[in-house]
């Protein structure tokens, strides 16, 4: 039977990919993508009775208020969006009796530990964004039976403003750039990750759900690849600290996820982050020409 897939926040980076990814791998469902312009998920009443009118059996939510650092300063709309939204999909999803998809994120983690983190780790954010997406994630459990919670971790992509456009865009107008090099994680193509969400779906697995590109890196060191792979090994790239860089939120020095219970549940393991990089620069070349 012909089943209903609702995106949430349909219009993002990762979003804007996975509505294609979920129409070319079901195309016997129907996929429907709303963002704020359709659905503005602080709003309780209009959120679930918009919702419910729609009645779909999945509901992908990705909306959320993504700026870190915007996070740390106005953490009431983080609290909003990301948690009090969060809730708002949740008891509506609970109401159709559909299933929750909720992408979280590495943030929920402090960084202290020294190797991967597995989905059974405690988690402890370090700011706002992190405890806000943190709630997000107990409202989705308690309220929308047997989610399903994707974390994920330095994202990229084509439809987005993105670490790698900055780089490049610094890069052409500077010449010189300075990157942190004391953080570490694996940047994570956004089309890696809709395909990931694909797979989970039609596993229909439920719970907790680590996915990101293998292998790390600082990012310095994603930086300096950026460069090289657009033939820019020119540009002069300086390696400084988090606390030189002094942003508003502080970021965990460690973001490595263990990503096995996707490799032992699906069979998928995503490709080395260099390689996906590689991919995104081919392919998304176009796009960041226009910006
Ligand atoms: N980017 C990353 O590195 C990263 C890492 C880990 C996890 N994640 C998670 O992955 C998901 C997708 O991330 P992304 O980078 O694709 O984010 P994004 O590009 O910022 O997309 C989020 C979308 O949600 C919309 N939105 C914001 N507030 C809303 C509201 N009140 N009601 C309805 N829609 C609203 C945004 O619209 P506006 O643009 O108009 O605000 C935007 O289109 C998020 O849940 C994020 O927390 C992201």
């Amino acid at each position: 039977m012909k089943r209903v897939l609702l995106v949430i926040g349909a219009k993002g980076m990762l979003g804007r990919d996975l509505v294609t990814v979920l129409h070319a791998d079901l195309p016997d469902d129907e996929v429907v993508g709303w963002d704020i312009e359709e659905i503005d998920i602080q709003k309780k009443d209009e959120t679930v009775a918009q919702i419910e009118k729609l009645g779909p059996d999945i509901v992908v939510h990705l909306a959320a208020y993504t700026d870190v650092d915007g996070c740390e300063l106005d953490e009431g709309r983080a609290f909003a969006v990301n948690a009090e939204g969060t809730k708002h999909v949740a008891q509506a999803v609970s109401r159709c009796r559909a299933k929750m998809v909720y992408l979280s994120t590495d943030y929920v983690f402090d960084g202290n530990k020294r190797e991967p983190y597995l989905e059974s780790d405690s988690p402890h954010p370090l700011n706002v964004y992190g405890r806000s997406k943190l709630q997000g994630e107990q409202y989705a459990q308690a309220w929308a039976k047997e989610a399903l919670i994707i974390r994920a971790q330095w994202l990229y992509g084509k439809y987005g403003k993105n670490f790698v456009t900055s780089i490049l865009r610094q890069a052409r107008e500077k010449g010189i750039l300075s990157i942190v090099d004391d953080q570490i994680g694996s940047p994570t193509y956004t089309i890696d990750l809709a395909n990931a969400i694909s797979v989970l779906i039609q596993f229909d697995a439920r719970g907790i759900f680590h996915v990101a590109n293998s292998d790390l890196c600082t990012w310095y060191a994603f930086g300096q690849t950026v460069l090289k792979l657009s033939g820019m090994d020119e540009v002069r790239v300086i390696p400084i600290s988090s606390e030189e860089l002094g942003r508003p939120a502080v970021r965990p020095s460690y973001s490595v996820f263990n990503c096995q219970k996707l490799k032992r549940e699906t069979g998928l393991a995503l490709r080395p982050w260099s390689e996906a990089l590689r991919d995104y620069l081919r392919t998304g070349q176009e796009r960041q020409g226009e910006e």
